[in-house]
C-alpha cells in the first residue's frame, strides 16, 4: 500500500494570511495522523511565509508517525535540521520570489555540496530525502550523494492533467512514463523512492499505483479540500455560537 506524507504547510499561510493564531498546523498533523496519515511533512521556508519555527518545534513533539521537514540546502537550513532532528529531510530548490517549489533539485551541478550535506544529516540520524526532476541524471547523481531517498517532483505530469484523467493525452502518457521510468531506474540504483507535487483526488491513482512508490506528499489539494468539505460544518458552528440560547 502506498503511504501518504501530509503537508501542512497551507495550514499556516492561511493561519499566517491573517497573523492569527487559528487555524494551528500543530492541531492539523494530529488530525491527520488520526485519520491514518503516515508521516507529516512542514516546508521551513528561508522567508518563513507559511510554517515557522516553533511550529516544527512542537511537531517535532507531538508528531507520532514521522516528521519530514523540507527544506533548502543552506547553512542556517541543515543547523536547523540538525537542531530540531525530524526523521527526514528533503532537500529542495529555493527562490524568494517562487510561489511553490518550481521544479527538482539540481544534484546533478551540485553533487559535492549535496553530499556534505547527505553526510552531516545522515550522522545525526536523519534520513534524507533529494526532490528531483524524473531524469536520469538527477537521479544518478542523486545516487552519487549517498542519500537513499528520492522525491521524484510530479509537477509536470500533474500540470498535463490539469482537470483530471478525462483529459488525459499524449503529454500526460508521456510524463507519466517519465515517472515511471525514473521509478524503475531509481530502484535499480538502489534508492528508495517517493513522490509528489500537484497531486489531486483527480490525478493521483496513475502516481500510487506504481508499485515501487513507497510514498506520495501531498499537500495544497488535501487542505484545498478539507477547506471545502469543512465548510458546511464551520457556518453551523457559528450559528450555533452565535445563538446559544435558540440551541438550548
Ligand atoms: N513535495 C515537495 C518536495 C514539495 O516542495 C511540495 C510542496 O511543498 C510537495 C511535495 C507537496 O505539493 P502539493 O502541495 O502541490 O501537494
Amino acid at each position: 500500500m502506498t503511504k501518504l506524507g501530509v503537508n501542512i504547510d497551507h495550514i499556516a499561510t492561511i493561519r499566517q494570511a491573517r497573523g492569527a493564531v487559528e487555524p494551528d498546523p500543530v492541531a492539523a498533523a494530529v488530525l491527520a495522523e488520526l485519520a491514518g496519515a503516515d508521516g507529516i511533512t512542514v516546508h521551513l521556508r528561508s522567508d518563513r511565509r507559511h510554517i515557522q519555527d516553533r511550529d516544527v518545534r512542537i511537531l517535532r513533539e507531538t508528531v507520532t508517525t514521522r516528521l519530514n521537514i523540507e527544506m533548502a540546502v543552506t547553512n542556517e537550513m541543515i543547523g536547523l535540521a540538525l537542531k530540531f532532528k525530524p526523521d527526514t529531510v528533503t532537500l529542495v530548490p529555493e527562490r524568494p520570489e517562487e510561489i511553490t517549489t518550481e521544479g527538482g533539485l539540481d544534484v546533478a551541478s551540485s553533487v559535492e555540496e549535496i553530499r556534505a550535506a547527505v553526510e552531516k544529516l545522515s550522522e545525526a540520524g536523519i534520513e534524507v530525502s533529494l526532490f528531483i526532476d524524473p531524469e536520469e541524471t538527477q537521479l544518478v547523481s542523486a545516487f552519487e550523494t549517498g542519500a537513499p531517498l528520492i522525491e521524484l517532483n510530479t509537477a509536470a505530469y500533474s500540470e498535463a492533467v490539469p482537470k483530471g484523467l478525462k483529459d488525459h493525452d499524449a503529454l500526460f502518457l508521456s510524463e507519466l512514463e517519465k515517472i515511471t521510468s525514473s521509478t524503475r531506474l531509481g530502484e535499480q540504483e538502489g534508492l528508495r523512492v517517493l513522490a509528489g507535487h500537484g497531486l489531486t483526488y483527480r490525478n493521483v491513482f496513475p502516481i500510487s499505483a506504481i508499485q515501487q512508490v513507497e510514498e506520495l506528499n501531498i499537500g495544497h489539494n488535501i487542505v484545498a479540500r478539507a477547506a471545502l468539505v469543512g465548510m458546511k460544518r464551520a457556518v453551523i458552528e457559528m450559528l450555533a455560537a452565535m445563538n446559544p440560547v435558540a440551541q438550548a
